[in-house]
């Protein structure tokens, strides 16, 4: 990756962030009425649905695991999502991230309580800039909570990722596309488990440990968005 236009001028980030700011994150859990568990994550100019179905008997029967339930998760990105022209359908990055997704989750989920079953989570990418994969988990985590599924933790994503020789928190879709590194990793907040990580680009040890902890942050701060929005959705069903 090539800076190609000045990513940081009189301190600010392009869209006036600190360093260690996030974008604005909405959540909101239990949207879909079909799904067991769902969730809509608004993140900077993100839009993604999540949904979850399962535990249900795993189909192919080849594909049970007499010990445990499997954990499919489908990253998909809409035809409209992006500016570029994008066949719709799965290729080569959305299974890679579908992958990454399905093996965080699993690790999470305490499979061991359904033999044979697979859990299915749908992750739809509506509307894209820059952090999809951690957008997409976090919703997922979520909509697996709504769904009851039980979990060590919920996890949470975020990245973070250097711009002009400096580490930055949550890459904007410029500095994604024309900074010089990208950190994407999930976490499961009360251990600081890690789930997921990624990296795209150099980085040194030394900056590498700076834009880990930083990430760290992130998470933690996102996780507490996901706890407040799972509470609301109870509060909205008490009152209604
Ligand atoms: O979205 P994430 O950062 O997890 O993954 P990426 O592969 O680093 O993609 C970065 C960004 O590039 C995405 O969030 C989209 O905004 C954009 N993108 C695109 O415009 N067209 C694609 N076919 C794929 C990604």
């Amino acid at each position: 990756m090539k800076t190609e236009i000045k990513l940081i001028k009189n301190g600010k980030r392009l869209d006036g962030r600190k360093n260690d700011e996030l974008r604005p994150i909405k959540i909101e859990a239990g949207v879909l009425h079909r799904a067991e568990g769902s969730c809509y994550l608004e993140w900077g100019g993100n839009k993604v649905l999540a949904a979850v179905y399962g535990p249900r008997e795993a189909v192919p029967r080849h594909t049970q695991n007499p010990l445990r339930a499997i954990v499919n998760a489908r990253y998909n990105m809409a035809a409209f999502s992006v500016d570029d022209r994008k066949r719709p359908g799965p290729d080569r990055r959305s299974r890679e991230i579908s992958k990454v997704i399905s093996e965080a989750l699993e690790n999470i989920i305490i499979t061991e309580k359904f033999p044979r079953a697979s859990i299915d989570v749908s992750i739809e990418i509506l509307d894209a800039e820059a952090g999809t994969r951690c957008a997409g988990l976090t919703a997922a985590a979520e909509a697996l909570v709504d769904a009851g599924i039980p979990l060590k933790d919920i996890p949470v994503a975020c990245a973070a990722g250097k711009i002009e020789g400096e580490i930055v928190l949550d890459l904007g879709k410029e500095e994604d596309n024309f900074g010089d590194a990208d950190l994407p990793i999930a976490i499961a907040p009360r251990t600081g488990e890690i789930l997921l990580l990624q990296m795209d680009g150099h980085l040194t040890q030394k900056e590498f440990d700076k834009a880990l902890d930083l990430a760290i942050k992130g998470c933690k701060t996102i996780a507490e968005l996901q706890k407040k929005a799972i509470l609301e959705k109870y509060q909205k069903n008490m009152e209604g």
